[in-house]
């Protein structure tokens, strides 16, 4: 029985030994150490020696079980370690190599342009009113002073939703009976800014939708002049300090008077060039007084109140400023195009 153990012990020490890897170390163990294993079958056989043998052979293979078992855990951290260096080496990763800059997004051109202008009208103590784009004829047309079959509508032909009188609002004039109805009867000072949508052939000059912002101040003795002076004052912060300004009269069926708001052109100083057409004048709002029926459709009793509007593009000016010839980019959302501002 010692015999059989000291060649145990031998060939289990070789193969330990001369094993490389951790698949291989199993397999010892199982060959082994394992229940089925060699050294429990001869633990297992001290019963049947000669009762005198028994204590010698016990002990001796109860130590080289404890021999062998702290082998196998040596050699299993032994081989651990070396894999260990070896996946370091094989999967090396460059710490010092750069890394990839996530691209950062920005605001829309529109975005800041509609914010130049909150600020600028939030000084004079406008506060930004939200209407929504999708809007009833009634408060698009009807209630701004264009009942079915006026005329004036052909200027603001729109597209219609599939449901009777509800349509895409062609610009954000019907906001200001909605800010009335809901001020009503305390004085209003708002903006509102927001998308609008035309009926309209798509051009390098105009698209199918675009920004506005709508001007409202109704009050007692709100006066043309006060209309001058807020455009003028817009114009000077917006465009540069020296702007000169021209009221043109025209014609809206919500305001009277009406005006057309030009300023001197950015690009010739009033010289005259292709984008003036010539004039040396741009126009950059349509405006006026708010006519007596669009302030009673809000609430308003017009011999009491009165009041001044105008409504802007967002797009025509950000074009001027940034020397962009196509209004299209802007809503293509080519990234190209995006990336150059802000
Ligand atoms: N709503 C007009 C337009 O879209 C502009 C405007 C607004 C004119 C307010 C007068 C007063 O052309």
């Amino acid at each position: 029985m010692l015999d059989k153990l000291d060649a145990l012990q031998q060939r289990a020490s070789a193969a330990l030994e001369a094993l490389t890897d951790l698949a291989a170390l199993e397999a010892w163990h199982a060959q082994y150490l394992s229940r089925r294993g060699e050294l429990t079958q001869l633990l297992r056989s001290v019963g049947q020696l000669p009762p005198q043998e028994r204590p010698g052979a016990g002990q001796r293979a109860n130590e080289l079980k404890t021999a062998l078992e702290a082998a196998y855990e040596r050699r299993q951290a032994d081989l651990k370690r070396q894999a260990r260096t070896q996946a370091l080496t094989a999967e090396r990763v460059d710490v010092t190599l750069p890394g990839r800059p996530p691209s950062l997004g920005r605001l829309h051109l529109s975005t800041q342009a509609l914010r130049r202008i909150y600020a600028i009208f939030a000084d004079m103590g406008f506060q930004v009113y939200r209407a929504p784009d999708v809007e009833t004829d009634e408060l698009n047309f009807e209630l701004l002073n264009m009942p079915p079959h006026h005329p004036a509508r052909d200027m603001w032909d729109t597209f219609y939703t599939t449901r009777e009188g509800v349509l895409l609002r062609t610009h954000t004039s019907p906001g200001q009976i909605r800010a009335m109805r809901d001020y009503c009867p305390e004085p209003i000072r708002v903006i509102l800014p927001g998308m609008c949508y035309r009926y309209e052939q798509v051009t390098a000059r105009s698209e199918m939708m675009f920004h506005q912002v709508e001007g409202l101040a109704v009050g007692k003795h709100i006066a043309m002049t006060d209309l001058k002076g807020t455009m003028t004052e817009y114009a000077h912060r917006m465009f540069g300090e020296g702007r000169k300004m021209r009221f043109r009269s025209s014609h809206f069926p919500f305001t009277e008077p009406s005006v057309e708001v030009d300023m001197d052109c950015i690009l010739c100083g009033g010289e005259g060039c292709r984008v003036c057409k010539y004039t040396g004048w741009l126009e950059i709002a349509g405006a006026g007084m708010v006519h007596p029926v669009v302030l009673r459709n809000g609430g308003y009793n017009p011999d009491v109140y009165s009041g001044f509007a105008f409504g802007m593009g967002v797009e025509r000016p950000a074009m001027l400023s940034h020397s962009i010839d196509d209004i299209r980019y802007f809503f293509s959302n080519d990234v190209r195009f995006l990336e150059q501002f802000g």
